[in-house]
C-alpha cells in the first residue's frame, strides 16, 4: 500500500508540474486546472487517488455538489433517512457529530484510502465534477444524488467561507471584488460553477434512474416533498404508516438549518480529520442572501453569465 501511495505521489508530482495555474483567493499554492476544472493541489491529490483507488458497489448512493450549494444538508437529509429504521430524532448521530463526519467526502476524508471502504453506510460525498467521477461510480450504477443552488448565492456563501477561513488561520483576507472576478472566470474550487452544473444536468436527463437533480431553493421551499423524492429515489421510500407518524416532517425538522446550526457539534466543534470548524458550514441558510452583498450590477453581470452558459440546455437557475 505504501509502494502504491510513493507512486502515486510521485505521478502526481509529474501530473501537477504541467498543469495551468490560476488564481487561489488569497491562499499561497495555484489552483490548477485539470480537465477543465480548477481545484487545490490537495483536493486534486484525493480526485485522483479516488479516481485511481475507490471502487463503488450497486448499492452505493453519492451525495454530489459543487461547493456551497446545500451539501451539508443533503449529507443530513440522507443520512437521517437511510437510518431511520436504527435512530429517530432523538437518538440519531446527527446530533452530535457533525453531517461532514457521518457522510465522508471521497477526496478529502478518504484521499488516501486503498480498497477498503471504511463505510458504516455506503454513503459517500463528493464535490468532484461528473467527467471525474471514478470509473466505478458510473459503471457500477449506483445512485446519484446533486444539489446545485443560484449561483450568487453559491458565490456569497463560498467568499464568505474562505474569509472566515482566512481569519481563524490569522490571514488576510481576500477582496470581495477579485473573488467575484475570478468566479466569474470560472476559477474557483471545483469551477467553473456552471460546468459543474450542466455536466450533472445532463448526465441526469440521460440517466433520470441513476441521478437525481435536485435545487437548494425548490428544496427551501417544500423540503418534505423532496425528502419523500429523496426516500424514493434511494430505494427506501416512506410507507404510508411512517407518512401517518410524520416521519418525514421529523427528519426534514431535526435537519432544518435552525435545528442542526443550534446544536453544540456544530456550534463548536471541529471537524475531527481537517480541523476546519463547524460553525463554518452553517452560516444563514436562506435563499437569497445575495442581495446583502451584491451590487445589481454583480447580480446583473452573473446573472448574464448564467443566461449564456444554460442556453439550451433546458435548466434554468
Ligand atoms: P449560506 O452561506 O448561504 O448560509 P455546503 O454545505 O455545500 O458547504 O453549503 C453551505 C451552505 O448551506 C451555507 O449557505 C449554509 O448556511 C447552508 N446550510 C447548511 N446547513 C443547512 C441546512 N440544514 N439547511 C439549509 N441550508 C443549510
Amino acid at each position: 500500500e505504501k509502494e502504491n501511495g510513493d507512486l502515486l505521489s510521485k505521478s502526481f508530482q509529474d501530473i501537477i508540474s504541467s498543469l495551468p495555474k490560476g488564481n487561489s483567493w488569497g491562499f499561497p499554492d495555484h489552483l490548477l486546472q485539470y480537465h477543465g476544472f480548477w481545484h487545490s493541489s490537495v483536493f486534486l491529490q484525493g480526485i485522483l487517488s479516488a479516481q485511481q483507488q475507490f471502487l463503488a458497489q450497486p448499492a452505493d448512493i453519492i451525495l454530489c455538489s459543487a461547493p456551497k450549494t446545500g451539501t451539508t444538508w443533503l449529507k443530513s437529509l440522507t443520512y437521517a433517512t437511510i437510518t431511520r429504521a436504527s435512530y429517530d430524532d432523538f437518538t440519531s448521530p446527527l446530533l452530535s457529530k457533525t453531517p461532514h463526519d457521518v457522510v465522508p467526502f471521497m477526496e478529502l476524508d478518504h484521499a488516501h484510502f486503498s480498497t477498503h471502504r471504511h463505510l458504516g453506510i455506503p454513503v459517500l460525498a463528493t464535490h468532484m465534477p461528473y467527467s471525474a467521477l471514478p470509473k466505478s461510480v458510473t459503471d457500477s450504477g449506483c445512485k446519484i444524488v446533486y444539489i446545485c443552488r443560484d449561483p450568487k448565492d453559491s458565490f456569497v456563501s463560498l467568499y464568505l467561507f474562505v474569509s472566515k477561513y482566512q481569519k481563524s488561520e490569522n490571514m488576510q483576507t481576500f477582496n470581495l471584488d477579485e473573488a467575484f472576478e475570478q468566479f466569474c472566470r470560472g476559477v474557483c474550487w471545483y469551477g467553473p460553477y456552471w460546468d459543474h452544473v450542466l455536466e450533472f444536468w445532463k448526465a441526469s436527463l440521460e440517466h433520470p434512474d441513476k441521478i437525481l437533480f435536485l435545487k437548494y431553493e425548490e428544496m427551501s421551499d417544500d423540503t418534505i416533498l423532496y425528502v419523500k423524492r429523496l426516500a424514493e429515489f434511494i430505494g427506501c421510500p416512506f410507507s404510508s404508516e411512517e407518512e401517518e407518524k410524520g416521519v418525514p416532517e421529523k427528519i426534514v425538522k431535526m435537519c432544518s438549518f435552525e435545528n442542526l446550526s443550534n446544536l453544540e457539534v456544530n456550534k463548536n466543534g471541529k471537524h475531527r480529520v481537517r480541523g476546519m470548524e463547524n460553525a463554518n458550514y452553517f452560516r444563514k441558510g436562506k435563499v437569497g442572501d445575495w442581495e446583502n452583498w451584491l451590487t445589481p450590477e454583480m447580480a446583473a453581470r452573473l446573472d448574464q453569465i448564467t443566461m449564456q452558459k444554460l442556453n439550451g440546455s433546458g435548466l434554468t437557475l
